[in-house]
């Protein structure tokens, strides 16, 4: 490890990110009934111009009235570049209940977006007494915003995840596609006259796994649109659960127990993963530093490899 050290992410369940419009007010008791870890109220894109304000109103309210349980409760404002995203916070602030845990804010381009609202946030939390500080979780949805990944990353204390955000990533790119997410069609290698399909969405993951690592934040993957594809979905979740990401979102409630199951640590890998540590045990025992693991080498990093699983799982479990 280099002499700076990597902060660890703050321990919760992040599996499961399920969005619903906070102008559908019908669907918040069965968002805060579902398996979901995280709640994204949505006064962003899910929600018309012409009901901004009154969107806004029933997510206040839903912090009074409605019973979330344990969940994590995020409102996703309005992005910078529009005229309501400065009303999301200052009523939200000001009006929310304490039961509120955290601010998402789309489409960040550089770490100043992250600072306008950190301190318009800081600000209202003191005028009004506030006892518990909103944390803030931010997509990175635009080439702005993946070319500037690390300092996005590093820009607040406040900031607890990052959401990678595949359609709008997709048009600010000017990818040619309308996929939200998953396998596309014309994004293959050729050998043998075969297709062998690459991944649009792994170098952007990659990023931001890294950024976040390096800051001590939760790495997630955004929405899969599709979602009466299961097996797609999963596809997705698996690559993005072996690239470090902790969850994803679900967008339909379909899309909720697959999350869960992906981005929960199979008992065949926890069992796998103790069976490394034990077989490090008896090599340390031994005075050695490497073994053989099923004809395989483990090693001192093996042990590292092995504890993320294993304390994955028993986060989620005790959580
Ligand atoms: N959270 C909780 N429950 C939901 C839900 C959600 N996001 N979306 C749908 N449901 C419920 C429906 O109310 C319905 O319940 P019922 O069986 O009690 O009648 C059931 O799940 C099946 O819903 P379905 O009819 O298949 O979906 P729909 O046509 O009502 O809605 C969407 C489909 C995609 C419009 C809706 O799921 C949605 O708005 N998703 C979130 C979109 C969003 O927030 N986008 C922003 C982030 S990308
Ligand atoms: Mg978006």
């Amino acid at each position: 490890m280099s002499f700076r050290q990597q902060p660890e992410p703050i321990s919760r369940p992040n599996r499961c990110q399920l969005f619903g419009p906070g102008s559908r007010t019908s669907l918040f008791s069965k968002m805060a009934v579902s398996a979901a870890d995280v709640i994204n109220l949505d006064l962003e894109d899910s929600v018309a111009p012409s009901d901004k304000d009154q969107a806004r109103k029933n997510v206040i309210a839903a912090t009074h009235d409605v019973e979330w349980g344990n969940k994590t409760l995020s409102v996703r404002i309005n992005s910078l570049d529009t005229p309501y995203w400065y009303r999301d916070v200052v009523d939200l602030l000001e009006q929310a209940s304490n039961r509120l845990d955290q601010i998402m804010i789309p489409k960040v381009g550089c770490a100043a977006d992250i600072y306008a609202v950190d301190a318009l946030v800081t600000a209202i939390e003191a005028a009004k007494n506030r006892p518990k500080p909103i944390s803030l979780e931010v997509i990175i949805e635009s080439a702005a915003g993946i070319s500037h990944v690390e300092e996005i990353a590093s820009s607040s204390q406040r900031l607890v995840a990052i959401s990678l955000g595949a359609a709008d990533f997709a048009a600010s790119m000017g990818m040619q596609t309308t996929g939200i997410g998953g396998t596309q069609e014309n994004y293959y290698m050729l050998s043998g006259g075969q297709k062998y399909w690459s991944d649009p969405w792994h170098w952007a993951q990659v990023a931001i796994v890294a950024a976040c690592r390096s800051n001590g934040l939760l790495p997630v993957d955004g929405p899969f649109g599709d979602f009466s594809d299961e097996e797609g979905f999963r596809a997705q979740a698996r690559r993005s659960a072996t690239l470090g990401m902790v969850g994803k979102w679900a967008i339909h409630p379909k899309q909720i127990g697959l999350s869960n199951e992906i981005f929960t640590p199979s008992k065949e890998a926890v069992d796998e993963a103790r069976e490394i540590l034990a077989a490090m045990e008896q090599a340390k025992t031994n005075g050695e530093g490497a073994t053989v693991f099923k004809g395989r080498l483990v090693d001192i990093a093996s042990i590292k490899q092995a504890e993320v699983i294993v304390q994955q799982f028993e986060m989620i479990n005790s959580a």
